[in-house]
């Protein structure tokens, strides 16, 4: 067995919390001869709630579960103190007839204590995912605060939105979702996504290729994909849960993998500025992996429709990013 590393869930009682700490604690992500100590964070009223999460965790007898962390949100240096990975989840999910957008300023002041603490007290190899929406801003907020953890360490998920986008493109063309390959979503987690159906294959073809109908893909398809969330909001009477903590241990799970030729990681990262886009926004990307680093998957070439989506969505990105910018020092 190698030494133990400790990973951080906010808000581990809600929702999605719940849906993804018996996953880590499983070996399931990190391999099973990869022990793992939890450190589970929720606001002070939730402790008992979280009291709960743990005694299921004692009763799962996970033979790569090394311990549990229970730590208040009024105690974050303490609960993130070594941490190599923190999900940050802990925050408040949209009801009906709202926007992502309309959290940022609910959620966002969540983030400035989130970055100032990891940046504190987290592991000096710290690889941070932000789920907790609206999650680009809000991954913006805690990178920027905190200065010493590398840029490259920064994570919003966008991939329950790749995994969303292949699912539809699947089931339109008649094929198992394990044939569709390559869906970059560009931009915001927002109904501003770009999910990019130019880019992705099916069984190796180009998807354009596969599934004739364009404007089906110009429209209906992006259109299902960005407004999701809020069917299932409406469908179920509270957002995504399984397959947001899905999506989210999709999104650990791709960093420490090696990618496949021909596929992507969609993960929103901080800018460098590739395809156009003010450097440091943390904008959603297709990303290739090592298994260590990653880089932007380069020399995409875009038409029209494509630089059209990916302006809007980057114009939206901007408006967020000044919503909050007495939050970013
Ligand atoms: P939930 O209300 O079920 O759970 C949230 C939990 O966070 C609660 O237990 C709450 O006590 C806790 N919490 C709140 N503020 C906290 C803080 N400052 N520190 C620690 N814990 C805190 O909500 P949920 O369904 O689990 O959703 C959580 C977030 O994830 C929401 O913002 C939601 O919109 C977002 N989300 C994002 C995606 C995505 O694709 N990026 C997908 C689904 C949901
Ligand atoms: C989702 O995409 O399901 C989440 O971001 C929750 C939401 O508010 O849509």
């Amino acid at each position: 067995m190698k030494a133990p590393i400790r990973v951080a869930v906010t808000g581990a009682a809600g929702q999605i919390g719940y849906a993804t700490v018996f996953r880590l604690a499983s070996g399931e992500v990190f391999g099973p001869d990869q022990p793992v100590i939890l450190h589970l964070v929720e606001l002070p009223q939730a402790m008992g709630a979280l009291d709960g999460v743990h005694m299921e965790l004692d009763d799962c007898a996970f033979p790569t579960l090394a311990g549990v962390v229970k730590e208040s949100s009024d105690n974050l240096e303490k609960a993130f103190a070594d941490c190599n990975w923190v999900l940050c989840v802990g925050s408040v999910p949209r009801k009906a007839g709202m926007e992502r957008g309309d959290l940022v300023r609910v959620n966002g002041p969540i983030f400035t204590s989130t970055g100032k603490a990891i940046d504190s007290a987290a592991a000096k190899d710290v690889r941070v995912v932000v789920v907790g929406n609206p999650c680009n801003t809000n991954c913006l907020i805690a990178m920027e605060n905190a200065p010493s953890v590398p840029r490259d360490r920064w994570f919003a998920m966008t991939r329950l939105d790749q995994n969303r986008a292949a699912s539809q493109l699947a089931q339109k063309a008649g094929r198992p979702v394990g044939s569709v390959k390559n869906v970059a979503i560009w931009g915001n987690h927002s109904a501003t996504q770009y999910p990019d159906f130019y880019q992705a294959r099916i069984d190796g073809k180009p998807v354009t290729d596969v599934i004739s109908d364009q404007a089906w893909l110009q429209g209906e398809f992006i259109e299902t994909v960005q407004k999701r969330g809020a069917a299932v909001i409406k469908a179920r009477g509270a957002s995504s849960a399984a397959s947001a903590a899905n999506a989210a241990l999709d999104t650990v799970k791709s960093l420490i993998r090696p990618t496949d030729m021909g596929d992507c990681v969609s993960v929103a990262v901080c800018s460098d500025g590739s395809y156009g886009v003010d450097d440091g926004l943390v904008f959603g990307y297709p990303l290739v992996s090592d298994g260590t680093n990653w880089k932007i998957d380069q020399g995409i070439e875009h038409n029209d429709f494509a630089k059209q989506k990916i302006a809007a969505t980057l114009q939206e990105l901007r408006d967020e990013r000044d919503a909050v910018k007495d939050l970013l020092p």
